[in-house]
């Protein structure tokens, strides 16, 4: 079974073309024949963070650019003629898509692919939709099944694979129950996985996400977006100061759920009282990002342990771009081993959004979606 994915919930427009063998149900080695990942977050850095006006924009002007290079990747785009599907709604909706995909589809035929799979949700709505337009009129004009994802299940299932790299991979298999920490820009949640295609979201944040929070924070700390990756940066030059102090929220809570907005705030009040008392310096803000990315990590850390152990978790699986944070991982590699966990956190290549996690996620699950497909911006993995 080969799969064409399209992801467009945030600021990356990428396309990816995956295999299993026919004979496996659960897939336990897929071949990955093309990855295109085309990020946005230059053209959002001014904003500060993502503006989903632009995010629509950008998807529309490169889809159909990102999937002619996929299937080329992939040795299946060849010439010929395919008949236009109904695109009323694209003209009006995404005009310069449509175009484009006009153009594409009377100068190319139907690749060998089974089925195209698109992120339905988590999301921005406006960016999910791009996609899942490209991903309906794929299907009429290829005459093939959309097989609905939902992103967050994707972040999870990246954790499975070594790599990116083109070729065959055989899958990583957990030892279940597993428990997922899944951290991204929107989600913050703690998810029990008693078998593959069952999740329990067990804790989440109460407001900011931990990716949202290093964003903001990055923007008090005068970091261009995304922050995550310049908070990190900086706090690795860090050194720890007894007068630079953040608190943890919710680190003693008894219960699963998270809070970083208050601690946003706590960094704005710190560095302005610092800016007041005339001692705001290079060194001073390497500090504040350290302390920042303690405090995270630490309650992130914790809480993950706590959950494994209160579902009898054999293994945690953690994905989403802050899973790319290094003193994440490695405190997570800690204290898993302390508590004979298994621990297995996808590479770095796959930690932020793409498309290869939407077509494993198909490859799990390939059932067609048998109703009309809908943006959902707020879908839940255990909905
Ligand atoms: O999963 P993702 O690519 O997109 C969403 O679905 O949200 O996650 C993006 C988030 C951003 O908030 C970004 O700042 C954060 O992941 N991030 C990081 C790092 N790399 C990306 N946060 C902390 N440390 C990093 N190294
Ligand atoms: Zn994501």
């Amino acid at each position: 079974m080969r799969i064409l994915s399209i992801e467009t919930s945030c600021d990356e427009t990428a396309i990816a073309i995956v295999s299993k063998p026919d004979t496996d149900a659960a897939p336990t080695s897929i071949t990955i024949e093309a990855n295109i990942v085309l990020s946005q977050a230059k053209k959002h850095a001014e904003y500060g963070g993502v503006f989903p006006a632009l995010a629509k924009r950008e998807h529309a002007a490169n889809l159909v650019p990102v999937l002619t290079e996929a299937l080329k990747q992939a040795n299946l785009l060849t010439p010929g003629v395919t008949n236009l599907p109904d695109m009323a709604d694209m003209n009006e909706r995404e005009p310069e898509m449509a175009a484009a995909l006009t153009e594409f589809l009377n100068n190319h035929s139907a690749p060998a692919i089974d089925a195209v799979a698109v992120t339905r949700g988590p999301g921005l709505e406006p960016a999910l939709w791009v996609g899942i337009n490209l991903a309906k009129a794929l299907a009429e004009a290829w005459n093939k099944p959309i097989i609905a994802v939902n992103h967050m299940e994707g972040h999870v299932l990246s954790s499975l694979l070594d790599s990116a790299d083109l070729g065959q991979h055989s899958l990583i298999s957990p030892e279940l129950p597993a428990l997922a920490l899944l951290v991204s820009g929107g989600h913050t949640e703690l998810v029990s996985i008693p078998d593959w295609g069952t999740y329990e979201k067990i804790g989440q944040t109460k407001d900011d996400a931990a990716g949202e929070a290093f964003d903001k924070v990055a923007r008090l700390l005068d970091l261009p977006y995304p922050g995550g990756p310049e908070v990190s940066k900086l706090a690795a030059t860090g050194e720890s100061r007894d007068d630079i102090s953040l608190p943890r929220p919710m680190l003693t809570s008894g219960d699963f759920d998270f809070s970083f907005s208050g601690l946003k705030t706590a960094v704005r009040y710190l560095v302005r009282d610092l800016t007041e008392a005339g001692t705001w310096d290079d060194a001073t803000k390497t500090a504040v990002a350290l302390e920042f990315e303690q405090a995270v990590t630490q309650v992130l850390v914790k809480k993950t342990i706590k959950a494994a152990e209160h579902v009898g978790a054999a293994s945690i699986l953690v994905a989403g771009g802050v899973s790319a944070n290094r003193r994440l991982r490695s405190e997570l590699e800690k204290a898993a081993a302390d508590a004979s966990l298994q621990l297995v956190i996808p590479p770095l290549s796959l930690a932020t959004d793409n498309a290869l996690m939407i077509g494993l996620a198909a490859l799990f699950n390939p059932t067609p979606i048998s109703t009309e497909i809908r943006a959902e911006g707020n879908w839940s993995i255990d909905s």
